[in-house]
This record gives structure tokens, sequence and C-alpha cells, in this order.
């Protein structure tokens, strides 16, 4: 594995000082988009402990993720294991999505909040991630397109975050070859640390491969 040594190390630190640091359930963008589409071969780009591959395999997805952290991906080993899916169904592979490359095409690119306070290169990624959805595939970025609502003001303003127009620009999609099918934010309902209700601002785009076309320019031909 190459690429940005520190973001390896941020990463293996936050997921080995903590026996889980996420929910282990599946995003709701996720669950809704991959719900209504026909079970295929799916990629999850920073698949962190595998809340997202786990539930796509135990739909029927043949699933690849990838991300930093080997301490993560075992926790999704292991929760793969325990729900009866085998490795022919979930494949997690620690990788640097900066650097990591495929020549398999895949019917959905997932990419769940793949966002870092360590050097990542997200835009560079996402991009090159469009050239991993097969002819008819989806590609689906869900991003935090604002701080928590219980988050201080300071915090809140202190870095930019992704709109699903910056987002869809970034991708760089052909208009010929895409069809823009989501880009939009969406608010949830969220719990606090301190067990208060909030909200949490998610940036959703999701894209469809209409044909062979490769990169360059995206056309937004439906809303949501
Ligand atoms: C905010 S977490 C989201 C995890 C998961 N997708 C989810 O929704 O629970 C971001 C994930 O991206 C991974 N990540 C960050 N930079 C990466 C990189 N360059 N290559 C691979 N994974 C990376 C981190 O290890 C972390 O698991």
């Amino acid at each position: 594995m190459s690429g940005d040594a520190s973001a390896a190390a941020f990463w293996e630190a936050r997921y080995a000082h903590a026996d889980r640091v996420w929910s282990g359930r599946v995003n709701g963008v996720l669950a809704d988009v991959a719900g209504r589409l026909e079970p295929g071969r799916a990629l999850d780009l920073g698949c962190g402990e595998g809340g997202d591959a786990v539930w796509l395999a135990a739909r029927g997805w043949r699933v690849t993720g990838v991300d930093l952290s080997p301490t993560a991906l075992e926790r999704g080993r292991r929760a793969a294991a325990a729900a009866g899916i085998g490795e022919d169904a979930l494949r997690l592979e620690a990788a640097d999505l900066a650097t990591w490359r495929t020549s398999e095409r895949f019917d959905l690119v997932s990419a769940s909040f793949l966002q870092s306070p360590a050097p990542l290169p997200r835009e560079d990624i996402l991009r090159r991630a469009s050239g991993f959805v097969a002819p008819g595939g989806h590609l689906l970025v869900v991003a935090h397109a604002a701080a928590p609502s219980w988050a201080e003001a300071a915090l809140a303003h202190a870095h930019p975050f992704p709109t699903p127009e910056g987002d869809l620009a970034a991708l760089a999609l052909e208009a010929a070859g895409w069809e823009t099918v989501v880009c939009e934010t969406r608010e949830r309902e969220a719990t606090a640390p301190d067990g208060t209700p909030g909200t949490l601002l998610d940036s959703v785009v999701l894209v469809r491969r209409t044909g062979e076309g490769g990169a360059g320019g995206a056309s937004r031909t439906t809303g949501a």
C-alpha cells in the first residue's frame, strides 16, 4: 500500500482506539438507493467497519470494500462472518484509494462519507471511481454537507463541506454517457452525544452510466 502515510496512521489509530467507531448499521441513503436496484457487483469506497458492505452482501450483492484501516476491515470481516456471509460475497481490501486501481467494473460504486481530517485527494478518487462503473451501473456519493446541528459554531465553519453540485462537478462526467438521478441535500434526524435530538445534513449525488462513455462534463437530466 502506498499513498499518504499520515492518513493511514490517522485512521488506523482512530479505529484502534475504540472497540467500534460507527454504528455497524447501513447508511440510510445507500439502503434506499441499493434497495431499488437489482443486486450485482458493488464497490464500497472507504468502507470503514463494513456497515454498508455487509448490508449489501446480505442482500445478494458481490461486494468489494476498500479502506485504509486494517483494524476497521477486520471488524467488517467479523460482522460478515457473524451474518453468515462468505468471502465469495464480500472481499475487504486494505488500500489507499489515492493510488488504488482495479480493472473490474461494478454495477454500484458507493462512497459513503468518504471524508477525512487527514489528507485525502477526495475529488481525484471520486473522478477515478466513475471509471469503475459498468455501463448501466450507478455511482452514489453521500457526504456530510454541514456540521451536526449540535456542533459548536466554530466547528461548523472550520472547514468547507462538500455540496452536491460541487461533487457532481468534480466527477467531470461525459454528458453523453451519464444521467444525473439525484443531486440534492437531505436532512435527517440524529441524536447528539448528550442524548438530545438534532439533525444532520447529507449531500447526495447519484449518477447512472448510460453507455460506454468515459470522463468529462456532466449533464443533469433528472432531479429527485
Ligand atoms: C467517515 S469514515 C466513513 C466510513 C464508512 N463509509 C461509513 O459510512 O461508516 C471515512 C473512511 O474513509 C477511510 N479513508 C480515508 N481516506 C482513505 C483513503 N485514502 N483510502 C481508503 N480509505 C480511506 C477511512 O479509513 C474511514 O474508514
